[in-house]
């Protein structure tokens, strides 16, 4: 792992961008996913930014998204599908070779986990993925006591997450599972950016990258990662 300690999430979200525009250069029809959430919102806009600039080249590239709430779609406020239109496509001036967006809201969601491992089968492995850590130490939906050898899945969201997910849509909506990328999908990532912000994840950082390799912690799985960047601001970092 190595780690890059920024200054502040303006610097972690640049230093994001740029190192998965350096991965996704070294392939140019790699596969592409980005996590949804507050953390990479910097990210995805530096990222897009350099597109239209024309410093990294997508028109050959595919793109995934890593996870959804079991019951929303990308047209649902607080979805992951609704950040990538909103924060991500509508912002790029270019196309994607091709994209696979989760629906959560889909009606056989058994088979839209199907369709991403098959969207994996035609495109995969990632050349890069960016992710987030929930308080649990999740990433995507792989919840504390995932299976490490997991595809994609469907699984019921800790109590953790079900404390933290009003944020994005207030009590509207109480979802009860997710769907994700598995941990193995994301282990085969060519590249993994996994950032992190704001002295509430200087806990869960450290427990990830100083504490043992356990599903209790499931981003700890990442320290077995060949090629894995850790980018975060001083506050999520003070903790190391
Ligand atoms: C969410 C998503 C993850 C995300 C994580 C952190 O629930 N399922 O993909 O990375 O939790 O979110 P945030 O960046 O808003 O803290």
């Amino acid at each position: 792992m190595e780690i890059i300690v920024c200054k502040d999430y303006e610097e972690m979200s640049r230093k994001a961008a740029e190192l998965s525009a350096e991965g996704l250069r070294q392939h140019p029809d790699g596969l592409l996913s980005f996590a949804g959430g507050d953390t990479p919102l910097g990210t995805v806009h530096a990222f897009a930014d350099m597109v239209n600039k024309g410093e990294v080249d997508i028109s050959r590239a595919h793109y995934v998204s890593l996870d959804e709430w079991v019951g929303l779609s990308n047209t649902d406020e607080g979805s992951c599908g609704l950040f990538n239109e909103r924060e991500f496509f509508a912002r790029l001036e270019k196309s994607f070779a091709s994209r696979h967006i989760i629906n959560g809201a889909a009606v056989d969601i058994e088979a839209e986990r199907d369709a991403l491992n098959a969207y994996f089968a035609a495109h995969g492995p990632l050349t890069v993925s960016v992710l987030g850590i929930g308080m649990n130490g999740h990433l995507g939906f792989n919840e504390d006591g995932v299976s490490f050898d997991l595809d994609a899945h469907i699984i019921p969201l800790s109590d953790t997450t079900k404390r933290v997910m009003s944020k994005y849509f207030g009590e509207k909506f109480h979802p009860t599972h997710g769907i994700s990328q598995g941990i193995r999908q994301i282990m085969a990532a060519e590249r993994v950016i996994l950032i992190a912000n704001g002295a509430h994840k200087a806990d869960i950082i450290r427990q990830a990258i100083t504490g043992p390799v356990t599903n209790a912690v499931p981003a700890s799985v990442l320290q077995n990662h060949p090629n894995c960047y850790v980018v975060l601001d001083e506050a999520a970092a003070a903790k190391l």
